[in-house]
């Protein structure tokens, strides 16, 4: 089995929202996701799907989307909110949402640590930390609410590396395992400058970083985001139209 990473589904059942203004390459993106996720992904995979994944503002209008992702194979579907999805309120909702209309396989993830094992494979267990994060305190055009927002992003991803001493007594887990983090906006920018969250990621022994949030510009050349490896870390881009629609397997 194997895990795979994704973010950006950008998903819109009621077709207000054609993502194809951004470009050709999100023309009927979500069938042709969902023709790449039946080929690569099994049953018994894992997949996480780092943000804005549904155009919808309400829960309940967001059913259908995600109903979509819930009936694509893979037993376990981690989600993690973006700056798009107001659908998403609280923890206990979302969870409600999830309970009521049989999603049986996603799941979110805020403020934890998540164990991601491969029973085939115990060597390729690890763990997810994360969380969204914000515009950097740094960017031209981050305000005085940006950089509170961040802040609060930082303690949550904080809280979520906090949990991973307590995930493995909950699993039982005696292993030193590699940890992997996720985030919706990229924790450095499109320069590889260093960040408070770089510094944490550094400090904390992640070797492996992806984020979504950063979407291509046509017509434009120029660097959109910093991918590579930088301090012993590795940055990898995962929103839908970076990828080319095709999840991303998590070697580790
Ligand atoms: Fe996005
Ligand atoms: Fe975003």
């Amino acid at each position: 089995m194997s895990t795979w990473i994704l973010a950006d589904t950008h998903l819109d059942h009621t077709g207000a929202k054609p993502m194809s203004i951004f470009g050709p390459i999100w023309n009927n993106h979500p069938e042709v996701l969902a023709e790449h996720w039946q080929k690569l992904i099994k049953p018994e995979d894992n997949v996480i799907i780092a943000g804005d994944i549904s155009w919808a503002m309400q829960a309940e209008d967001a059913v259908p989307d995600l109903t979509f992702l819930n009936q694509l194979p893979g037993c376990r579907k981690i989600l993690l909110k973006g700056n798009h999805d107001f659908w998403w309120s609280t923890k206990s909702k979302v969870n409600k949402l999830f309970q009521g209309n049989s999603l049986d396989t996603l799941e979110i993830m805020q403020n934890e640590a998540k164990l991601i094992r491969n029973p085939e494979e115990p060597d390729e267990d690890f763990i997810l930390v994360g969380s969204r994060g914000w515009k950097l305190p740094t960017d031209n055009d981050a305000d005085a609410k940006d950089k509170k927002v961040y802040e609060r992003e930082k303690n949550r991803f904080l809280l979520s590396l906090q949990d991973v001493e307590l995930l493995k007594k909950r699993e039982a887990e005696t292993r030193d395992l590699p940890v992997v983090a996720v985030f919706h906006y990229p924790p450095l920018n499109k320069f590889a400058n260093d960040s408070e969250l770089t510094a944490i990621i550094e400090s904390t022994g992640i070797s492996k970083v992806y984020y979504g949030h950063v979407h291509k510009q046509h017509g434009l050349d120029n660097i959109l985001c910093f991918e590579g490896e930088k301090n012993g870390v590795s940055y990898k881009n995962i929103a839908l139209d970076f990828i080319e629609c095709v999840p991303v397997r998590v070697e580790v």
